[in-house]
């Protein structure tokens, strides 16, 4: 079986929407079985994700994605907690795609699973030693020093090297993303939902192919010893996925998004990989998954 993975099309933003448009004609010649968006299709308007996906009606195999943290993204008053369950739910299903953070998907003896992922700060460096609230309200220590909305954070400085008031960084979930309840909670709530597929496919099938935005593994994390990049680390994903993968044996791949950097790593019997799709450069992944085993190719 073939599979083709895409990711972070970012279809709202003006420069990924010619390259995006090439890699979705080049994926719909393309000879394969299977097709996998893994998150951040679109951002606040929802009618972007309808639009991206629309490219790749005539795909001849099955289509599947995931959501991504900037299709999360809601104006002030919304709910990203109903964008998540409902509105890419119906986007999806009006375009063909089934939705696999909703439910699995079974093709042959390959069964499809995956969600969304989120964060918990677990990936956060620790060498930079900010402090942990700084990373619950999504600035850092310079960037809270620049916003008045955020100056609380300051106002006992004991624990902020004086060099973090450098760091300017700010993750824009914060601004844009509306759960209604902690990162930690919703990842525990993603993990528990991605254990309860693997769960219910795994007597089905031989194989297992996993999707997910966020990042599972610590070794997918990019690190680049800049701490404005570093700060960031803390959103790319939870190693509690990567701990529910590694006990499910017949987990072949697990392909995510989000980082926008290609990392390929071998863990345990599963091959692990980012798409790595910029905003201007957009890239794919071709799985095989044969019935006595898996190799990819690019
Ligand atoms: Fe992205
Ligand atoms: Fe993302």
């Amino acid at each position: 079986m073939r599979v083709l993975v895409t990711s972070d099309l970012h279809y709202n933003v003006a420069g990924s929407r010619e390259p995006t448009r090439r890699l979705a004609s080049e994926v719909c010649r393309a000879d394969a079985d299977a097709l996998i968006i893994a998150g951040d299709t679109c951002g606040h308007d929802l009618a972007v994700m309808d639009e991206a996906l629309a490219l790749f009606e005539s795909f001849r195999g099955a289509r599947m994605l995931v959501a991504g943290n900037h299709c999360l993204w809601v104006q002030a008053g919304q709910s990203s907690r109903h964008r998540y369950e409902s509105e890419i739910a119906d986007a999806a299903r009006r375009r063909g795609f089934h939705y696999l953070d909703r439910e699995p998907v079974i093709l042959n003896n390959v069964a499809f699973v995956g969600n969304i992922g989120w964060y918990d700060y677990a990936f956060a460096s620790e060498s930079l030693s900010i402090p942990r609230r700084f990373y619950e309200r999504k600035v850092a220590p310079g960037a809270a020093l620049m916003l008045p909305e955020h100056h609380d954070l300051l106002r006992d400085r004991h624990d902020i090297r004086p060099d973090l008031l450098e760091i300017r960084t700010r993750w824009t979930d914060g601004l844009h993303v509306k759960l209604g309840c902690t990162d930690p909670d919703f990842t525990r709530q993603l993990a528990d939902k991605l254990a309860g597929h693997l769960r219910d496919v795994r007597d089905r099938v031989d194989h297992i192919v996993v999707a997910m935005h966020h990042l599972p593994f610590v070794e997918l994390v990019v690190r680049r010893n800049r701490p404005d990049w570093d700060f960031a680390n803390g959103f790319m994903g939870s190693p509690v996925f990567g701990d529910i993968l590694l006990a499910e044996p017949k987990v072949r791949y697990c392909i995510c998004g989000h980082t926008h950097v290609p990392v390929q790593v071998q863990l345990g019997g599963i091959r692990c990989m980012t798409v790595g799709s910029t905003y201007y450069d957009k890239r794919y992944e071709l799985l095989e998954v044969r019935s006595h085993g898996c190799h990819d190719q690019q």
